[in-house]
């Protein structure tokens, strides 16, 4: 049964359709750098082995970014494919909002060097940090600017250059991440397919599960701060692979709940790309089978705030997801911060 024969479907956007306003993805794409680096690379470089890693993560390999490739160059090129699919000029562009954690500089932000790099010279533009939920969170915001009126068209980027913040002396993370850029054009389409509801949420109580201690204003960069590593992240994998089962479960739930959609109905799911083990957990507590889920974590590994970007534009580009099927996204990451989204193709 097709998403819009099912009794159960009548009104799916019961919070969002304000006055016919939906903000439709017209268009995704991707960009990941061509460097390969993969778990044999790691086993010369840290006390570690393919066998672990895949067994563990269901990594085998991950993209990094050149020393002279900057998160705003992935988020630029990601952006120009979106903006190519969805036919829409740089002029055309009325915000930008960059998801990231690695952004170019602490400012200006990296959306501001974006904007510059694809020519959207009318656009406002901010950074949005909540890491590897970033993406979410920016289409949620895009969808609110949208129904308000204050916007048509907005481009929504998750980008990262982990590499530059992975510790790689420590085996514990540095096999886990990866760089890359994914990025969508959401458009007033009124009345059409769209974002049917999106979910966030935060728990700043578990702000030190995964976290980078140096270079803010709490521990600006000094000499100590640099030979006490402090400027690269620190993650208590145990405790965090709990909670984003936890979390992605209930977020991913809600958003069904709210859209009175079954699973069965959904033809994608694309959970953010962290560890096999999350999304098979993840998918089981569903209901799912194994063949809605989407995983690309094999090639990428943790591209954060990129994640669900990159596999989007994937899922979309490889035929995966025809118009007017569901596909559902759910994240988790660094905050603690998740978020769960329906998306109408
Ligand atoms: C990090 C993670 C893969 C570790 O897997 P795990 O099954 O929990 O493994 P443990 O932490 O129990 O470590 C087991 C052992 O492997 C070792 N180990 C850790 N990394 C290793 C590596 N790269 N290679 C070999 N051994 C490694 C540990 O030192 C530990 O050894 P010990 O038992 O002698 O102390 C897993 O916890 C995880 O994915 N967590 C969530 C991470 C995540 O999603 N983060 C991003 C959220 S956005």
């Amino acid at each position: 049964m097709s998403p819009s024969s099912s009794p159960k479907f009548k009104n799916p956007r019961a919070r969002h359709n304000f006055q016919g306003r939906t903000g439709s993805i017209t268009g995704v794409g991707a960009y990941v750098p061509t460097r390969v680096l993969t778990n044999s690379d790691l086993e010369k470089m840290v006390d570690t082995s393919d066998e672990w890693i895949t067994t563990r993560t269901g990594i085998k390999e991950r993209r990094i970014a050149a020393a002279d490739e900057f998160t705003s160059d992935m988020a630029s090129k990601a952006a120009q494919r979106a903006m190519k699919a969805a036919g829409v000029t740089g002029e055309q562009i009325d915000l930008i909002i960059v998801a990231t954690i690695t952004p170019d500089m602490v400012f200006p932000s990296t959306a501001c060097l974006v904007q510059q790099k694809i020519g959207a010279r009318r656009a406002a533009a901010f950074d949005l940090e909540a890491a590897c939920s970033g993406f979410i969170y920016g289409l949620e915001i895009a969808q609110q600017f949208i129904m308000s009126q204050t916007y048509d068209t907005v481009l929504v980027i998750g980008a990262e250059k982990l590499s530059s913040i992975v510790d790689w002396k420590d085996r514990n993370t540095c096999v886990l991440f990866g760089d890359g850029a994914g990025a969508a054009i959401l458009q007033n389409r009124a009345n059409s397919h769209g974002l049917l509801t999106a979910v966030m949420g935060a728990d700043g109580d578990k702000s030190d599960l995964l976290y980078m201690p140096g270079g803010g204003s709490r521990c600006p960069a000094s000499m100590e701060s640099v030979s006490g590593r402090l400027h690269f992240l620190r993650m208590e994998g145990k405790e965090t692979f709990k909670h984003a089962v936890q979390a992605m479960v209930k977020a991913a739930k809600e958003t069904l709940r709210r859209c009175e959609v079954n699973i069965s109905q959904v033809k994608c799911i694309i959970p953010h790309q962290a560890n096999r083990r999350i999304i098979d957990a993840v998918g089981e507590r569903l209901g799912a089978t194994p063949g809605q889920l989407f995983v690309n974590l094999d090639r990428y590994g943790n591209t954060s705030a990129a994640s669900v970007a990159i596999a989007l534009d994937e899922a979309v580009n490889s035929g995966r997801i025809q118009r007017g099927e569901l596909i559902l996204l759910v994240v988790f990451g660094g905050g603690l911060t998740w978020g769960a989204a329906l998306i109408e193709w």
